[in-house]
């Protein structure tokens, strides 16, 4: 058989790794496929221009560059931001290796291997959120499970106490035994939500955003303005419209109180939600792999999430409201895991956004994975 024989540029395109070749004069000589995509260039585009021109922020690069050249030694920098094109800055680690003008490279330059950090970041965060997720779930049930048996015990018994007490001024005492009985068990209740069988069937996101936004303009009239950014083009996905709903109004509705009642919420701004739509592709949801999904984002331009709780709202009867029970969002994440999706927040002050990723499939046996 004949060997297959491959030249040392044409081998580089076939790496996964983002990789571009500058000489001496840092000129760009060669980018791979995987850079192309990772920086979204096109080598024709590029090949023969400095790197001044082509990045900017480039300055810690041109200083790896010259170190490696210097020193002929591999160089790593773990903290590279470059923006390409106009487009907001990127965040990379990369590697520096300097290479002689030989059979296989027809110049002395170096190679700079490029790795996305803030891609890493995200499906670290997605892990961790997923982890956390499971940990609420087996928390909660075991939580409701212990405090919901002993609380009938608890009523009956106040109620029986209450029959035999003569002095009708002790009901007094009675009654807030069972009041508070009655409180702990509604919160079991949503604790141990669903309490309804998942319906499954096509769900168009948009009148799931529809309802909430319904809901919220009734609730709320004319404290908050909410603007729409829909991609109508997108395909339904599979789940319990219900579900889909108090997940989302869960969310908007801490948006809406964010933006209405938080001491130091002085904003100059209107306040402000957005529901936003957009096709999200390639995406690792519960640990799988879909090539389509929805991103449904629910945006509000109030004061963010308090410092203090941060990556903390997800837990069960984590609050900063004093009203609150701290159940919200971690219904919320439950039921968008249980439709295989994720739920995840940025938050800074002026802006907070939730984002929901829930995968396109037909039905369950023809998932799109
Ligand atoms: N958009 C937001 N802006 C600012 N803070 C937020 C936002 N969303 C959530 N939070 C904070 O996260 C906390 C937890 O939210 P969660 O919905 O789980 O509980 P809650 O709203 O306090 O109570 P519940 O929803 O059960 O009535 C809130 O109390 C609030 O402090
Ligand atoms: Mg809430």
């Amino acid at each position: 058989m004949t060997p297959i024989v491959i030249s040392a540029l044409s081998g580089l395109d076939l790496l996964a790794t983002a990789v571009i070749l500058v000489d001496n004069a840092d000129i760009l000589c060669h980018m791979n496929p995987a850079a192309e995509n990772l920086l979204e260039l096109s080598h024709s585009h590029v090949v023969g221009q400095s790197i001044t021109s082509v990045f900017a922020d480039h300055e810690v690069l041109a200083a790896a560059l010259k170190y490696a050249r210097k020193n002929n030694c591999s160089f790593s920098e773990h903290d590279l931001m470059i923006a390409v094109s106009g487009r907001p800055r990127m965040h990379f680690a990369c590697t520096v290796t300097p290479i002689e003008r030989s059979s296989a490279f027809d110049v002395d330059g170096c190679l700079v291997e490029f790795r996305q950090i803030d891609q890493q970041l995200r499906i670290a965060r997605e892990e961790r959120v997923f982890d956390q997720g499971v940990a609420n779930r087996e928390l909660m049930r075991n939580l409701a499970h212990e405090i919901k048996n002993p609380l009938g015990g608890i009523r009956g018994a106040a109620q029986l106490l209450e029959r035999e007490l003569e002095n009708p001024a002790l009901h007094e005492y009675t009654q807030v035994i069972m009041k508070e009985a009655d409180r702990l068990q509604a919160l079991m209740a949503r604790l141990l939500a669903p309490h309804r069988i998942a319906q499954p069937a096509h769900v168009n996101i948009h009148e799931v955003l529809e309802r909430v936004r319904s809901v919220l303009l009734a609730e709320y009239q004319k404290e908050i303005a909410i603007q729409r950014d829909y991609d109508v083009s997108l395909p339904d996905v599979y789940g319990d419209v219900e579900q889909l709903i108090q997940a989302v109004l869960n969310v908007a509705r801490n948006a809406a109180q964010a933006l209405t009642e938080a001491p130091g919420n002085n904003n100059a701004a209107p306040a402000q939600i957005t529901l936003k739509t957009r096709a999200a592709r390639q995406v690792t949801l519960a640990r799988k792999r879909y090539r389509h999904a929805i991103e449904v984002s629910i945006i509000d331009n109030g004061p963010g999430i308090p410092a203090e709780i941060g990556e903390r709202v997800f837990y069960p009867l984590v609050t900063g409201r004093a009203e609150g029970s701290g159940l919200g969002l971690t219904i919320a994440q439950n039921f968008v895991s249980q439709h295989n999706g994720t739920l995840t927040f940025e938050s800074a002050p002026g802006r907070t956004c939730f984002t929901l990723l829930l995968p396109v499939a037909d039905a369950p046996n023809h998932a799109v994975s």
